[in-house]
């Protein structure tokens, strides 16, 4: 792949979004950051400034369809995307015991890591198609490889990301813009801090990054990390669906819920 020298990145304000922009930030490359939280975006934009990127940190709610879209291709008319990285997510889960999740929080998560995801490639589409040049990356999850019985609506919004990622890989490479999914196990950030669980593997956000920028400079369809968490999980979709389901339940995990609202 050509080196990106105009980027877009969702969740840049924390985690592997801000890992991400610090690891494409160097001279010549211009950053277009997008989070919620003008103070920690500020933050990451400062920290890539410093490397001797050219930032603009874009205070944005990805849910926000209409401003998104202005904003995006507004953006790409003035100089043109040429990676985009729909990172930003969040999570949402059950306590031990607990049977449901909370209808709101579960729409709520749909709304930012599903919606969101949409809102922030669309714009893209198109243009990137027309120009005959472009990638788009996708921050997916091992979670959306098989259902787990403590996140069922996370679960959901990743395995959608997967399936969308790889329907756009099967449309737009041939017309030039190279589609690409990151499988991603545990990554210490804030939203997996808020987790309780065994997490075999972990990595930080700045390893996931570096893994994540290598990938898609090769222009990988897949990227998944850690190995052995992705072969470990590839292999149990072999199992009975009952025995998986089975060995899953007695792992210990809490997943706290996650009030989002609009
Ligand atoms: N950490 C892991 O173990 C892990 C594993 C697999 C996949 N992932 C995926 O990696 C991605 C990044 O997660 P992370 O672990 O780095 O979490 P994080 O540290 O909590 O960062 C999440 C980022 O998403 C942004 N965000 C959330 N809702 C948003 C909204 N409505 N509009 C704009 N930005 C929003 C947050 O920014 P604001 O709060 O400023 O809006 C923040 O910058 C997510 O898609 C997650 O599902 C993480």
């Amino acid at each position: 792949m050509r080196k990106p020298q105009s980027l877009l990145i969702t969740g840049a304000s924390s985690g592997i979004g801000r890992a991400l922009a610090l690891a494409y930030a160097e001279p010549g490359t211009r950053l277009t950051l997008i989070g919620r939280n003008e103070l920690r975006l500020a933050d990451t934009a400062g920290a890539a400034a410093a490397k001797g990127a050219d930032v603009t940190p874009v205070p944005l709610d990805v849910r926000d369809r209409a401003k998104m879209t202005a904003w995006i291709a507004a953006a790409d008319r003035n100089h043109p995307f040429d990676l985009v990285i729909a990172n930003a997510g969040i999570t949402t889960g059950l306590a031990p015991g607990a049977l449901t999740e909370d209808p709101d929080a579960v729409r709520a998560i749909l709304a930012t890591n599903l919606i969101g995801v949409l809102n922030t490639v669309e714009p893209l589409i198109t243009p990137m198609c027309s120009r005959g040049q472009g990638q788009i990356a996708f921050i997916g999850s091992m979670a959306g490889l098989r259902g787990l019985p403590y996140s069922p609506a996370y679960c959901l919004t990743k395995a959608g990301v997967h399936a969308y990622a790889e329907s756009l890989r099967g449309r737009l490479e041939r017309r030039g813009v190279c589609v690409s999914l990151a499988i991603v196990g545990f990554v210490k950030t804030p939203l997996n801090d808020s987790i309780t669980a065994m997490k075999p593997f972990e990595i930080s956000d700045t390893r996931a990054a570096e893994i994540i920028k290598v990938g898609l400079a090769r222009g990988r369809a897949t990227i998944a990390f850690p190995w052995p968490l992705y072969m470990a999980t590839r292999l149990g979709r072999l199992l009975p669906a009952r025995l998986y389901d089975r060995i899953m339940a007695r792992i210990e995990a809490n997943v706290p819920e996650t009030r989002e609202r609009l």
